[in-house]
């Protein structure tokens, strides 16, 4: 069985070690994490075998980066960028109850979890983050980096550019598309293209503010995913 490791050892690497196991196709090596204080210790049981670097020292291991939350959501990119590992060590995670069409395709790196649905002819990138009961429909474009929390929905055609975050429960309408590193706010309903870089939310959604995101200019315009084949 082929091993994997996981990066991060917080709250979404903790579901995607269960999405894993549930799975039972990868055999669960355990967590690395940079913070020294959790090594030799277990999450969930789960050991934590030391720092994000020791993915170097396991070159048999697969890999998958699970980090990040509203308040640094590119997280995922920093590591992708830092660690530099060639696409095809990157695993992707998707829990058994996902109902992924045959017209669907994921992206190395990228998590799918429990109860998740994509309809048809939907594209999730690389290094996606998919929460539970997420719903894609028809002809959606999820690109490299983005994060979807638990119950966002998507209408038909719709476009999350690099890095977007949609937070829980948002709404987009169908053929919108939400910028690049641009924040949807939980429960808010997007009406209209959303441009990059910029926090809405509500209902419907409104700018908020600027997206805080550190060194978005780079991340924005870096092609580090590639294209699916
Ligand atoms: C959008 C968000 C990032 C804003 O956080 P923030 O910058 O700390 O903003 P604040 O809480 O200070 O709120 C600023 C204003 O926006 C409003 N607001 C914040 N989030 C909102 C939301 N989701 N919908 C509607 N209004 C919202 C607040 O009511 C406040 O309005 P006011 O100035 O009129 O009082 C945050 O509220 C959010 O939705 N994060 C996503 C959470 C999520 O999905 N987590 C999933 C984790 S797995």
């Amino acid at each position: 069985m082929t091993a994997l490791v996981i990066i991060g050892a917080g709250g979404f690497a903790r579901e995607t070690a269960q999405a894993v196991r549930d799975a039972g196709d990868l055999k669960l090596l355990g967590h690395l994490d940079d913070n020294a204080a959790l090594h030799g210790t277990e999450v969930d049981g789960v050991p934590v075998l030391g720092g994000c670097d020791l993915v170097h020292d396991l070159p048999d291991a697969r890999v998958v980066i699970c980090v990040g939350n509203p308040r640094d959501y590119a997280a995922r990119a920093r590591l992708v960028r830092r660690l530099d590992l060639p696409t095809d060590r990157y695993a992707s995670v998707i829990h058994p109850t996902a109902a992924v069409s045959a017209t669907s395709e994921v992206g190395p790196g990228s998590v799918l979890l429990a109860h998740c649905v994509l309809t048809a002819a939907v594209h999730v990138g690389a290094h996606v983050a998919v929460m539970p009961q997420v719903v894609l429909t028809h002809d959606d474009v999820v690109e490299d980096y983005a994060t979807l929390a638990s119950g966002v929905r998507l209408g038909g055609g719709v476009r999350l550019e690099r890095g977007a975050y949609a937070g829980s429960g948002a709404l987009v309408r169908e053929s919108t598309t939400v910028g690049a590193w641009s924040l949807i706010g939980m429960g808010s309903a997007v009406l209209g293209d959303v441009p990059p870089g910029e926090v809405w939310v509500g209902s419907p959604a409104r700018r908020l503010r600027a997206a805080p995101a550190p060194a978005l200019d780079e991340l924005v315009t870096r092609t580090v995913g590639g294209p699916l084949t």
